[in-house]
């Protein structure tokens, strides 16, 4: 059996298995802000120690556009095409859960169903009783009032998580806590397995709804939020108190940040942010921000680019001054990806991250091995 959690030792303290259409990525925000948010604060609180799954009807060809297309954290396992396929990682580097794969070939003869689905345009399944061991097993999920997923039965969003969970359960490292979040008909199965939270976002549909108010509403497990896709969902941590809820983006003061919420990790998302705001001159241009960023960062810590190119951080921090202002009235937005902390001494900790920047809807990535930070 494959070792599918090798990023962490032991159990995730929270697994978050979203859909993305609708769900953590919202159609009809252009800013992406609430997806922005949630990145924040992922970053700044759950990476280190808590799985993020993405759970999507698309394959893995109609995944990559929309990776570029919108500011999408890389996950730590993405399952495809309405559960049909398992990938651990979610970038460049994804990894096909072979079992998988094998377990839902088993008995599954997609020409003929290919063959049989479209010799009826407007198919009806059967009731159970006529599901004869010689006819065909499958499953059928209608979603968003228009697609019509027909999948082996063993299939489906709900049953590819139970499969994870079962392997995690076998390495010993189920996780405290999961949240489902989604909104349409495909979501519904990950609504139906037990000791799990869920999430309907506000912007659920209308089959989702309907099949929620006939299964599950009384389960106090469940909130359909008041908040759309990426919002419903930092909605739904604070709900089922499963951890921090308000992303560093909304921190309109960083200083005054409680100093409890502090961590490294914390740090880097903070500067950034900082980075931002001083790029599109949303906060003054004054020296005193500048010198106040200093003393988060060793006096001795490396920034070292992609490039190799290694700089003192604290020269990196001045060469700020520089940057006021040149993006003022752009869409300019950045996010920190696959941050990992590694203590390297009893305050200190190297930061290794992927520092994305979108400009008026171009992108560019950084991967940056920066830091020692200064607890
Ligand atoms: C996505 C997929 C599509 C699927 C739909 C609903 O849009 O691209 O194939 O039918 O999700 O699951
Ligand atoms: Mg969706």
């Amino acid at each position: 059996m494959m070792n599918m959690n090798c990023r962490l030792n032991g159990p995730a303290r929270l697994m978050l298995v979203s859909d993305l259409d609708y769900t953590l990525v919202d159609h009809d925000a252009p800013d992406n802000l609430s997806l922005l948010k949630f990145n924040a604060l992922w970053e700044s609180y759950y990476r280190h120690d808590s799985l993020l799954v993405f759970s999507t009807g698309r394959s893995p060809i109609t995944y990559k556009p929309l990776r570029n297309q919108k500011p999408l954290l890389t996950p730590d396992i993405t399952i495809m095409s309405v559960g049909t396929e398992i990938m651990y990682g979610g970038g460049t580097d994804m990894i096909p859960d072979l079992g998988w794969q094998q377990f839902l070939s088993h008995r599954w003869d997609r020409a003929v169903v290919v063959e049989e689905t479209n010799q009826f345009p407007q198919l009806t399944p059967q009731a159970e009783g006529e599901q004869r061991p010689h006819k065909l097993d499958v499953k059928i999920i209608y979603s968003s009032g228009i697609a019509l997923d027909v999948l082996p039965k063993g299939a489906g969003k709900g049953q590819a998580l139970a499969y994870l969970l079962k392997k995690f359960k076998f390495e010993e490292k189920l996780p405290h806590n999961t949240l489902v979040c989604g909104d349409s008909g495909n979501d519904a199965e990950l609504f139906s397995l037990p000791q799990v939270y869920g999430v309907m976002v506000s912007n659920a549909q209308e089959e989702l709804l309907q099949w929620y108010a006939e299964n599950v509403s009384d389960n106090p497990n469940m909130l359909h939020a008041t908040e759309r896709c990426a919002a419903g969902i930092i909605q739904a941590l604070g709900h089922f108190h499963l951890g921090p809820n308000v992303s560093p983006r909304d921190f309109k003061d960083f200083r005054k940040c409680k100093v409890e919420m502090s961590s490294p990790a914390h740090e880097v998302v903070k500067f950034f942010l900082f980075y931002e705001r001083w790029r599109r001159a949303e906060v003054e241009k004054s020296e005193e921000y500048i010198q106040n960023l200093k003393p988060v960062f060793h006096s001795l810590g490396i920034f070292v680019h992609p490039s190799g190119v290694e700089l003192p951080i604290h020269q990196c921090i001045d060469s700020l001054a520089g940057l006021h202002g040149d993006k003022q009235g752009k869409q300019f937005w950045t996010w920190v990806d696959r941050l990992l902390l590694v203590q390297i001494g009893s305050n200190a900790w190297l930061v290794k991250f992927n520092k994305w920047e979108l400009c008026d809807n171009e992108r560019q990535c950084c991967l940056t091995s920066p830091d020692e930070f200064e607890g």
